[in-house]
């Protein structure tokens, strides 16, 4: 299959397997081209078809697709199917069970974070927890539009809020439960959430996670702050389940509050398995996840129901060429944007069956990931360049353990992978067999835009290669000018997809501003890339403020936020530098305020600073004293120079903009090697 030649990986070309081929939704290189075209050059016709497949209660009621990309010409906005009513819950559950004879179909296989416990979920279970909580919640007072905050492991419990939401119109906000108090209480503050759904605690690993007691510190945080909107807290008793001789709870490590606090078990028992669900608005609301933003303040991604559904399906089914007998496992968290579009609505859309993984690649061995696979016989496997980075570090004889004879496509997403992972995944973990599809994409877009489809598109390794259906990517250089064939410049996108986010929740402007003011016309991404001679994509990474950092963006403002918190820092600089698991790790400079002293026990705590503030993603590999930060004259930080004197590039070039070039002399001495 490898065309040999060069090292270069550009050169390295990894055809289709014919035995993938044969049965493949997209079977060739060249159906793949004449789809795309049409779904070019007529969105309208080819939408209309995908949606044939879903069940709308009235259709729409003006233009299919109506949109706005040019904030030149007024304000910026998306549209598919505006009018119609539908239930994204609906469409996923009820009519597997009801209309394709799919209700004792295996949903979710749920493996926990100990081998010993797991357990099979069925569609018609599913749904029917489902129904228990939309009633739940419709007790407690919820309703469509309003905003439920989700603070969970996970456990099936996750799933069943997040389409309870879904059920009744209400719109979730999921934090991912690697998140501190004041990331958490951050989120429910800007969403107004009026329930909140968190679990007694998770063992990730050997770590043991008090989730309530952080809950509680971040409601406790909201009422300081004079924002006190969430009336109810259910609390799912997952540590109480744990154990094998009959239910013991978890001791709770925070006071119960009567007036708030509610057991999840207790509220669930007596609540109906019916439960009619709301029709809503196409271009209603479906959730809001928070991700990263360059000012520090993260952003709140608005999605609505029908074109996240149609994209989120479409690609699930085309991306991983689902048939009904897969099993498909996303070893990403339902709390990042990956779990909801791949192991929540586009694997649900499709009738598929995942496996729902709650623990960590390496506990209690290095070969969990392996077993796993052998365990469920899986044949679609996703995961991030991280995991791969970590796991081939332990060399092939963790796998050799086990049988994955059963794998037929591999997939990652998060951050650009390198050649040397992408060939040990292909080789060792695909055996050669398996196509490895490398998935761009943002929270921001709802699902994959760029990707390769596994019987169609030949590969190489560290290229996300060609766009999906429907996304046209264009490359832009400084000034905005378009440039063709091969070229390297900011990535954007010409015209909208289903499943493009709507709005920032609660601030449209800052939406237009940050994606579409730059480079009228266009979605801009904030990140670099390169079109080589075959009009393949590579992504160059980040051309922002930001930071990716085991597949998580991070914002350095955030981090330096942080930091200057820290009473003894006067100010704090963060830069990226490499690092051969995590892709990018945090380097942050810090300016002491005068008399203070800097020492190793002062590193440690500002690390811990930034774990306890943002979490512990984004707890630094390095803190260094730096007597005075590299300025230009009027004050402005030149990161250029301190990213180079983290990486030790010697090279620095040009130093005359600064106002004083002494500094970085004194910074290059100090700098830190090792994870200090
Ligand atoms: C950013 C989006 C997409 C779900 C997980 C991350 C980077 C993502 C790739 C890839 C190179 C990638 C980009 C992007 N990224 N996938 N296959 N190759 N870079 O979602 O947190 O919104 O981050 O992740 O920089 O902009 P996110």
């Amino acid at each position: 299959m490898v065309v040999p030649g060069s090292q270069n990986p550009e050169e390295q070309m990894f055809n289709p397997p014919s035995e993938l081929q044969k049965d493949a939704h997209i079977p060739d290189f060249k159906t793949y081209l004449q789809l795309y075209k049409k779904s070019i050059d007529d969105p309208e016709a080819f939408w209309k078809e995908v949606a044939q497949d879903f069940f709308w209660k009235s259709p729409p009621k003006g233009q299919f697709l109506q949109y706005n990309f040019d904030v030149k010409k007024g304000n910026i906005y998306v549209k598919f199917m505006e009018g119609a009513k539908t239930n994204m819950c609906y469409n996923i559950l009820d009519r597997n069970v009801k209309e394709k004879n799919c209700g004792e179909k295996v949903a979710y296989y749920w493996e926990g974070n100990s081998c010993d416990q797991y357990r099979a979920i069925t569609y018609s279970q599913l749904l029917k927890e489902v129904c228990k909580c939309a009633n739940v919640l419709k007790y407690m007072g919820v309703k469509k539009g309003d905003r439920v905050a989700i603070y969970l492991p996970m456990i099936p419990e996750l799933v069943y809020v997040m389409l309870a939401c879904v059920r009744i119109g209400a719109v979730h906000s999921i934090v991912f439960a690697g998140f501190s108090s004041d990331s958490l209480c951050e989120r429910i503050v800007d969403s107004e959430c009026s329930v909140l759904v968190t679990a007694d605690g998770v063992y990730r690993g050997e770590k043991l996670i008090n989730l309530k007691q952080i809950a509680d510190e971040a409601l406790e945080k909201c009422k300081e702050k004079g924002n006190v909107t969430v009336k109810n807290c259910i609390v799912v008793r997952h540590l109480g389940q744990m154990t094998k001789n009959g239910v013991v709870s978890l001791k709770l490590q925070t006071p119960w509050r009567a007036d708030c606090d509610v057991w999840w078990d207790e509220v669930m028992k007596g609540s109906s398995e019916e439960c009619e669900p709301e029709w809503v608005d196409a271009e209603d609301p479906l959730f809001i996840l928070y991700t990263s933003g360059s000012t520090g303040k993260p952003k709140g991604v608005l999605h609505t129901v029908a074109g996240y559904l149609l994209y989120t399906a479409l690609t699930f089914k085309y991306v991983f060429d689902h048939h009904p007998e897969d099993v498909y496992w996303c070893t990403a968290d339902i709390g990042w944007i990956t779990g909801h579009s791949y192991i929540t609505y586009g694997p649900l859309a499709n009738g598929a069956t995942s496996v729902l993984f709650e623990g960590i690649p390496v506990h209690p061995h290095v070969g969990r990931f392996w077993e796993i696979i052998e365990k469920y016989s899986v044949t679609k496997f996703y995961t991030a360049p991280t995991a791969i980075r970590l796991l081939m570090k332990y060399g092939p004889e963790p796998l050799k353990q086990f049988n994955l004879d059963s794998l037929k496509i591999l997939g990652t997403v998060g951050e650009p992978i390198n050649p040397e992972a992408w060939l040990w995944y292909y080789n060792i973990v695909g055996q050669k067999r398996c196509p490895v599809l490398d998935t761009f994409w943002q929270t921001e877009t709802g699902g994959h835009v760029l990707t390769p489809l596994p019987a169609a598109t030949p590969l190489k390794p560290g290229s996300a290669t060609l766009p999906f259906f429907g996304v046209l990517p264009v490359i832009l250089n400084e000034h905005g000018e378009e440039l063709e064939g091969e070229a390297e410049g900011y990535l954007v996108f010409r015209q909208p997809w289903p499943a493009i986010m709507r709005s920032v929740y609660g601030n449209h402007e800052r939406f237009e501003n940050i994606y579409f003011k730059k480079f009228p016309g266009f979605y801009v991404t904030g990140d670099g890339c390169k079109r080589d001679k075959d009009g393949y994509y590579w992504i160059t990474g980040r051309i922002d403020d930001m930071l990716n950092v085991s597949g998580h963006l991070l914002s350095t403002a955030e981090v330096e936020a942080a930091l200057t918190e820290y009473p003894a820092v006067a100010e704090a600089a963060v830069v990226s530098r490499p690092h051969s698991v995590k892709g990018e790790c945090l380097y942050c400079f810090v300016t002491l305020k005068d008399g203070k002293e800097f020492g190793h026990q002062l590193a440690e705590e500002l690390k811990r600073q930034v774990r306890v503030k943002i979490g512990p993603i984004a707890t630094p590999d390095f803190i260094q004293n730096a007597p005075a930060l590299p300025k230009t004259r009027s004050g402005k930080i030149m990161r250029r120079i301190l990213r180079q004197i983290a990486r030790n590039e010697k090279d620095l070039g040009d130093l005359s903009t600064l106002a004083d070039p002494k500094v970085v002399e004194v910074l290059f001495n100090q700098r830190c090697e090792a994870a200090a």
